[in-house]
């Protein structure tokens, strides 16, 4: 690496202060180092809106990191690989996640989760932890089933889901983690194998009969790498804007009479909550060549971070941008990224959320509120969320 100017170091940026509030942190960078060296992550962070579309766009400029954690804690998937490799893997999943499969064959089944959890909810009754008894399953289980994995429950994916990503930041190396990662590898490696046969006799919508019905036969380590992508990548996103959309609508009452009195702004709420609370705040890539960006010259083989939760704020993109505002003017957000690595489940994911679990929630909870939301805080960075939603009703 080549020496890095004394004036883009942002040795003020502390881990501690992004998990309590990265807001505040992404504004300055924006303001005074829009391509910082953060010595902590030993990486550029890039945090305006029109640097991290530079990047996200031009795939021959930044690849995917070489040596990454997330090859090390699921394997070479197609999130990490350029065209055309990505796009052989991109295609073999694309039936299972295209919109009509998911209108026609996962809604149905998302509705019937909804209700399954709802019911369980009103068991336990006032009180109860939203994200725990609602989220959690409710995301898990519709994420198994449109992988199809059928011999496997919501438990069995939400902890999968945690080890891949412990896995994927394990910067320090703890092997309590990589011996937990192991085993999920394992688990999920037997899954696949105990329905490869399965569905070769019977191919469905499902994305593991998408993947072993693909034109090009694909290696088995390339469907489990895929498959363990989409298991760390399909969870904890949805069940985060779950818990986010209701406590915004609570700690903005205006807003929140109007989407009750038109569920179809339950749609308008999912994208502005995807760009004002970003589920995920931070995108990896490393520079292929020397580059200079904004006036800053970037090393080839550098680390760049992309605040994809900094360019959803960003003043030269949106209008007070710090506002939540269901009814803002329509301009594009990374929160599902940009580029040949566009989100593959944004549909499923908006289905699931604004189609489905908060138009149940609002229908069979009459009175559902969360339980001064002003308290809760908001927790982790790069993929960022409320741990615990405590909600009460007219029961
Ligand atoms: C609100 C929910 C979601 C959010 C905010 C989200 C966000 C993202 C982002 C930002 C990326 C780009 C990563 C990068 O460029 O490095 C991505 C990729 C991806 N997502 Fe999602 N995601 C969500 C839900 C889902 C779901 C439900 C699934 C699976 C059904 C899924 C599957 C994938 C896959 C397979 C990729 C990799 C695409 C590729 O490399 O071409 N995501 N997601």
């Amino acid at each position: 690496m080549t020496d890095i100017s004394d004036a883009v170091v942002a040795d003020w940026v502390t881990l501690d202060d992004l998990v309590a509030d990265p807001y505040p942190v992404f504004e300055r960078l924006r303001r005074e180092t829009p391509v910082a060296w953060i010595p902590f992550l030993n990486r550029y962070f890039v945090s305006r809106f029109a640097d991290c579309f530079f990047v996200e766009t031009h795939n021959e400029l930044f690849i995917p990191q070489t040596n990454s954690l997330v090859r090390e804690s699921i394997g070479v998937s197609m999130i990490s690989k350029g065209d055309p490799e990505h796009a052989r893997e991109r295609s073999a999943i694309a039936a299972a996640v295209k919109a009509r499969t998911v209108n026609e064959v996962w809604q149905p089944v998302f509705q019937a989760n909804a209700d399954r959890f709802v019911a369980e909810l009103k068991q336990h009754g006032p009180g109860v932890d939203l994200d725990s008894q609602f989220a959690v399953p409710f995301s898990a289980a519709n994420l198994g089933a449109l992988l199809g994995l059928i011999n496997s429950d919501w438990a069995d994916i939400s902890r999968w889901s945690k080890q891949f990503i412990a896995g994927s930041g394990n910067l320090a190396g703890d092997p309590a983690v990589w011996l937990s990662n192991g085993r999920a590898n394992d688990e999920v490696n037997d899954a696949i194998d105990e329905l490869v046969p399965y569905y070769r006799a019977h191919p469905d919508a499902s994305m593991l009969s998408s993947l072993l019905s693909a034109p090009v036969d694909l290696p088995i380590d390339v469907i489990r790498a895929n498959m363990k992508l989409a298991i760390s990548g399909g969870f904890n996103e949805p069940e985060h804007v779950i818990t986010s959309g209701l406590w915004a609508l609570d700690t903005h009452a205006e807003t929140r009479a109007r989407v009750r009195a038109d569920e179809t702004l339950f749609a308008a709420l999912f994208t502005e909550i995807i760009r004002w609370r970003s589920p995920i705040n931070l995108l990896n890539r490393e520079a292929a060549v020397d580059i200079d960006i904004d006036g800053v010259h970037i090393a080839a083989g550098s680390l760049v971070g992309l605040l994809i939760g900094s360019a959803n704020r960003d003043e030269r993109q949106y209008d007070h941008p710090e506002a939540f505002d269901i009814s803002r003017k329509r301009r594009p957000h990374l929160g599902f990224g940009v580029g040949i690595h566009l989100c593959a489940g944004s549909w499923a994911a908006k289905v699931e959320v604004a189609g489905v679990a908060w138009p149940t929630l609002y229908r069979e909870l009459p009175g559902l509120h969360i339980v001064e939301p002003e308290t809760i805080p908001f927790s982790g960075f790069a993929f960022r969320g409320l741990p615990v939603v405590p909600i009460a009703w007219n029961s």
